[in-house]
């Protein structure tokens, strides 16, 4: 592996503070923000979500995020920009590194079913822009696209797999022109559009009155019951499962993504004001836009309670793409363009995220294997098919399931475990919070130090315990049906033994379904 010295040699760096602030935003920004975020918060009652997501940022994002640009930067240093070279360089044992493997094996297997969903944006960003859902409802055009009405299971959906591979084709391409001209550029591009996009539906949306046609409530209760802070959320384990899950994901934490690009910064570069404007930027996007399309314009329509309903799983793809196409085409001549804006949002939110994936893939490739940027870019884009491939095909099996579980929700969390402790305890809090306040333009509060050393990894802990032992029904009913009549309790345990995938903080759709079987098996 290759080590050695703080060099001076030629390495690559970012172009601008701009370009790099937009980078790892739109790394953050991602699918995340606009699909799973609503629906996660309208599952898990709105505003009674709001307040243990917002805690579980302020004591587990923001210091999970210095702790990665730290890593990050450190390592970069010493030349590696991917996460097994910088963990060996925070202490001396040898097993160092073996943790930093986490940080390029969840890359590349998100990366595997996250470049898919993405494709699937492309295409309906054409399909949007051609009428297609005018004629055909997305409930019938949906399926067949994914080829899950195919009874073969390793039938090839044709027009899928050319989406996804053109997607691919596309990230290759980016990465292979290097940070500036690849990353940057498409942050550059792609940030300010899915802002302008954004804002654009979401005043749409909002100015939707009740006279309008089909509208049948005010999309502003929508708004109020994901804006509106409830108390009610802190006292539900299942609500704090879900808040702090979604934080991993729409912070990219726990990934080694945000550490690689954190490399590519200068030993005295700032990183406590980058770190926390990316955050920021994240959250604003998240909740202000991210909060006010899809649920309040789905509940103009829907209703509320219809809304909720439709958001069972909490991955948001069925309002996404299902319902939210279909409403548009109440909006007359504009309709295909909001389709087309809408798509191409999530696009560029999942484009600018998938680059982030494959950069430190590539960035492995390169400095461990001295192989070409080209040749490395090549290789993470044919990974990414062999993986991703099984997912097309397969999808219909669930196979989309275990990649999500496994890779985009279990070892997030092991990974951020692991780092806050060697962090704070090996490579120790003293230094660390040198390293973070070194070349700093925010003076970062001292009580983040204990934070960093006790709070975080207790933190992280309960929501791994909680994680694994989660009952099917919800801790809360659970609670309720152990007091009352004693069942809870052989019901949740039988069930996390035989069904361990109800277990998951980020239930999608099928997912739920399983752990519907599974309680009823039970
Ligand atoms: N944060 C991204 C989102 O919200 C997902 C992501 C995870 C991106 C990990 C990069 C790395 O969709």
């Amino acid at each position: 592996m290759a080590s050695g010295p703080p060099s001076g040699a030629k390495k690559e760096q970012w172009g601008t503070r701009v370009g790099l602030v937009l980078a790892v935003a739109g790394n953050a920004v991602g699918l995340g923000n606009f699909l799973r975020f609503p629906a996660q918060a309208a599952q898990n009652g709105g505003g009674a979500f709001l307040v243990p997501y917002l805690i579980s940022f302020v004591l587990m994002g923001l210091p999970l995020l210095w702790v990665e640009w730290a890593i990050g930067r450190h390592g970069g240093q010493y030349g590696h920009h991917s996460s097994p070279g910088m963990f060996a360089r925070l202490g001396r044992a040898r097993w160092l590194k073996y943790v930093g493997v986490f940080g390029l094996f969840t890359n590349l297997t998100v990366a595997a079913y996250y470049c898919y969903i993405e494709s699937w944006t492309l295409a309906y960003v054409w399909h949007s822009l051609r009428g297609t859902f005018e004629a055909t409802p997305p409930t019938t055009f949906f399926p067949e696209y994914l080829g899950t009405t195919n009874s073969d299971i390793a039938a090839i959906p044709y027009e899928a797999a050319g989406f996804f591979l053109a997607t691919l084709t596309l990230n290759v391409w980016l990465l292979s022109r290097g940070l500036v001209r690849g990353v940057e550029l498409a942050a550059k591009i792609g940030m300010p559009l899915l802002l302008g996009f954004g804002a654009v539906l979401a005043i749409k949306g909002l100015l939707l009155g009740t006279g309008d046609p089909g509208v049948v409530e005010s999309p502003l209760v929508g708004l109020n019951f994901v804006w509106e802070p409830q108390a009610s959320g802190l006292f539900n384990p299942s609500t704090w499962l879900a808040a702090a899950g979604q934080i991993f994901f729409t912070l990219s934490v726990g990934m080694g993504s945000i550490h690689c690009y954190a490399a590519y910064l200068r030993e005295r570069d700032d990183i406590a004001l980058n770190a926390t404007t990316a955050g920021t930027v994240n959250e604003f996007v998240e909740v202000i836009l991210g909060g006010s399309i899809l649920i309040p314009i789905a509940t103009a329509y829907l209703g509320l309670a219809a809304v909720q309903a439709a958001t069972a799983g909490g991955s948001g793809f069925g309002l996404g793409f299902l319902t939210l196409p279909t409403l548009f085409n109440q909006w007359g001549w504009f309709g295909p363009i909001a389709g087309a804006m809408w798509f191409g949002l999530l696009f560029f939110a999942g484009i600018t995220s998938s680059l982030a994936m494959g950069q430190p893939v590539l960035a492995f490739l390169q400095d461990e294997f001295k192989v070409k940027r080209e040749k490395a870019a090549l290789g993470f884009g044919l990974a990414t098919l062999l993986l991703g491939g099984l997912v097309v095909v397969l999808y219909p099996g669930g196979t989309f399931d275990e990649f999500d579980f496994w890779t985009g929700t279990f070892s997030l969390i092991v990974f951020a475990l692991a780092e806050v402790l060697i962090f704070g305890w090996i490579f120790g809090i003293d230094r660390g919070w040198a390293e973070l306040n070194k070349g700093a333009d925010l003076r970062l509060p001292s009580f983040y130090k204990y934070v960093i050393k006790y709070v975080t990894p207790l933190f992280i802990l309960v929501v791994l315990f909680g994680a694994l032992v989660k009952p099917s029904v919800g801790w809360s009913e659970a609670a309720s049906q152990l007091m009352s009549t004693g069942a809870g309790r052989s019901r949740s345990t039988a069930c996390s033994a035989s069904c361990s995938t109800s277990a998951r903080p980020a239930a999608t759709s099928t997912r739920a379904a399983r752990s519907r079987r599974c309680s009823s098996r039970t």
